[in-house]
């Protein structure tokens, strides 16, 4: 399936999607990697990986969310994206996009969903007095950080962890989850079709 990856910053998982999908067997193509800051680092990732790097900056457009996506619309549309999975993209979508695009986009959250939607989830399981952390890849849906689950990774929290340690220990367990739970994802959409 062609893949469309949104991010907003770094994109350390888009990158380790671009590299899962560098097997010639792999379920999804990676077509388009979309930013809606043009100084995401990502970008610049994904063009030495010598894929199609567009920004869409969200700013121009003020309030009005759904113009915004309606540019990003085209865009995914006109690079034929049948999948797309947003890797750290930190705009909330409206209902427009999450309908006009569900069951075809996916999401990777840094916590054992359904705990901790939102911001700051490391801190809130050190606060909790949680024995693991961990990162959901689930189905988007119109409510946020909150459509069906698709697959999870977890770790144990160790005492003395902080926010940032828990981050750093995390992220290569998101970038084996990720590439894992987007073969599924694909899966899951043939048998659909
Ligand atoms: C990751 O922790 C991801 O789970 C969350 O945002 C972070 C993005 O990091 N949604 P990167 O841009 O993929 O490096």
């Amino acid at each position: 399936l062609n893949l469309a990856i949104l991010i907003s910053g770094r994109g350390s998982n888009m990158e380790a999607l671009l590299k899962a999908a560098a097997a010639p067997d792999y379920p999804a193509k990676p077509v388009l990697v979309l930013a809606n800051r043009p100084d995401a680092k990502g970008l610049e990732t994904a063009m030495d990986a010598g894929i199609s790097a567009l920004a869409i900056d969200h700013k121009p457009f003020g309030k009005d969310r759904e113009a915004f996506e309606r540019a990003m619309d085209q865009a995914l549309t006109e690079a034929g994206t049948e999948i797309i999975a947003l890797a750290g993209f930190m705009r909330v979508l409206t209902p427009w996009f999450v309908n006009k695009w569900q069951g075809r986009m996916i999401n990777i959250h840094p916590s054992l969903l359904p705990k901790y939607k939102g911001l700051d989830t490391h801190q809130r399981a050190i606060d909790a007095g949680d024995a693991e952390a961990g990162a959901t890849v689930h189905w988007v849906s119109p409510g946020v950080d909150d459509g069906e689950i698709i697959q999870q990774a977890s770790l144990p929290i160790l005492p003395g962890d902080t926010a940032d340690s828990l981050a750093a220990r995390l992220l290569p367990i998101e970038h084996q989850l990720y590439p894992d739970a987007l073969a599924k994802a694909c899966a899951a959409i043939k048998v659909r079709r």
